[in-house]
């Protein structure tokens, strides 16, 4: 690794260590009767007890800890007095600041017993962020992480959401580039080494269109199918990547 940029690699992996065991912290209490502001509150609590901050909390006005979206939701659902029943599948997105770095990660998690098509996304919508994550090294395209994901979520009959995408992160939540999970091959910039950005496919059961409900954040299938996404926080080297949101669990 260059040293130029170990600084970042290194900020990056604490906070990316700090969310993923939020996650698997998170992981014991998804099950039929939990409410979801009991998955917020334990985010938050984990993560200051870690010396981080969690980024999500009133960012552009975002009020909890992190987002929890559940079956139809897409994203950015708000946790609430809402409780999670068995055959549910729910989105747990969480990012932490430590040290003025950040670290997103995020897994869909199923309650108790779920359907074989929800099984069947979640696993497609999991081995697609991973495809992804296998080809990115220095000089690939963004265009073939995004071929990677769509090619893969297609061939399973799945559709690949595109209101939102990944993003590059570091002392910043959110910034350049904008990392498509949909694409064809060689289009796109390319990336270079020292690059931290997510990858973070959101993949429905039937259309692709989303739209935003009245409280301004839980995005939803236009058609109300169920939705699935996972999220890594990766670091782009010469021969590959690094994940930084990898938990001692393997997700
Ligand atoms: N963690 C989300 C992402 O993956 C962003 C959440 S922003 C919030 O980019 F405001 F909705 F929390
Ligand atoms: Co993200
Ligand atoms: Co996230």
């Amino acid at each position: 690794m260059k040293e130029n940029y170990k600084e970042a690699f290194d900020k990056t992996r604490q906070a990316g260590i700090i969310a993923a065991g939020a996650l698997d912290e998170i992981a014991k209490i998804v099950s039929p009767g939990t409410r979801t502001d009991k998955i917020d509150k334990l985010c938050y609590e984990y993560i200051n007890d870690h010396g981080a901050y969690s980024a999500p909390l009133f960012y552009r006005g975002f009020p909890k800890s992190c987002c929890t979206s559940v079956n139809h939701v897409v994203c950015h659902g708000i946790p609430s007095d809402k409780t999670l029943k068995e055959g549910d599948i729910i989105n747990v997105d969480v990012t932490a600041l430590k040290d003025g770095w950040h670290g997103d990660t995020s897994r869909t998690f199923e309650i108790g017993e779920v359907s074989i098509k929800a099984k069947k996304l979640v696993k497609t919508t999991y081995e697609a962020m991973m495809k992804a994550i296998q080809i990115v090294k220095e000089d690939i395209n963004l265009g073939d992480i995004g071929a990677a994901i769509q090619n893969h979520v297609e061939a399973e009959g799945f559709s690949v959401v595109q209101d939102f995408c990944g993003h590059g992160i570091g002392q910043i939540f959110h910034k350049e580039p904008n990392v498509l999970h949909y694409g064809k091959e060689g289009e796109g910039d390319k990336i270079k080494a020292g690059m931290i950005f997510t990858i973070e496919p959101m993949i429905n059961f039937g259309n692709y269109e989303t739209k935003i409900l009245q409280d301004g954040w839980t995005a939803v299938t236009k058609d109300k199918s169920l939705s699935a996404q996972f999220e890594h926080t990766i670091g782009v080297t010469k021969e590959g990547c690094e994940i930084f949101t990898l938990s001692k669990n393997k997700k």
